[in-house]
């Protein structure tokens, strides 16, 4: 559903072969994934999530990609054996306690001049037939809102910010993905998922 933020995003940062980076909270391995597909084998990519389980997804998807790595870390605790070019999360600071920690951990893995790139929601702005959607259960459903000025407070220089919204009607993949999201099942009904904000930020040379 968010695939198309996502090439967006790394299509305006220009991702290519050789470039390190590290997928932060990375769950099943989409977005490492794609990443170790765009670094080829002269990149790398370490995909970090604090559950064990994500781990082994991610080693089991990632199986041929030899470039991508998966370790167990919680991103407050975020150490890698090398500085990235980039460090990325999608979905991950609505989950966390303190989420300007958690970017500032980031942020400490990139080298200088290099980036730092964060697609969060804005949960509560997603619509079903015209109705406000929430998500109660995340810690910060509307982070994404907060992010431009966010990166600035955490020592970053913004260079671009935006948001994203996948809409759709009847059966299909936003309909499917809305039902698993907040087991409100919309029919026929015009959906807007929650936009995604996408902020892409360099660490000061
Ligand atoms: C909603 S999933 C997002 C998965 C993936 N980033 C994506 O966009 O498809 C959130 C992931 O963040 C991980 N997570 C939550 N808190 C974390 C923390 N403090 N440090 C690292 N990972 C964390 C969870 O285990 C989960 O796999």
């Amino acid at each position: 559903m968010y695939r198309r933020p996502l090439a967006t995003a790394l299509e305006r940062l220009g991702v290519g072969e050789g470039w390190r980076c590290v997928d932060v909270g990375a769950g099943t391995g989409d977005v490492a994934i794609e990443l170790g597909l765009t670094v080829g084998r002269t990149g790398r990519v370490y995909a970090v999530d604090v559950d064990p389980a994500a781990r082994d997804a991610v080693a089991e998807a990632a199986a041929v990609y030899a470039q991508v790595i998966a370790l167990t870390q919680a991103v407050e605790d975020l150490i890698l054996p090398e500085a990235v070019d980039l460090a990325f999360c999608r979905f991950l600071l609505l989950h966390v306690l303190d989420p300007e920690v958690a970017v500032k951990a980031m942020a400490a893995q990139v080298r200088a001049g290099g980036w730092v790139v964060i697609q969060e929601p804005i949960t509560s702005a997603g619509r079903i037939d015209g109705e406000a959607l929430s998500m109660p259960g995340a810690r910060h459903p509307d982070i994404g809102a907060m992010l431009p000025s966010m990166v600035r407070r955490c020592g970053l220089e913004l260079e671009d910010a935006w948001a994203e919204a996948p809409a759709g009607s009847g059966p299909g993949p936003v309909r499917d993905y809305l039902f698993e999201l907040s087991e409100v099942d919309p029919n026929e009904a015009s959906i807007v998922l929650p936009p995604l904000v996408t902020v892409l930020a360099r660490r000061p040379s």
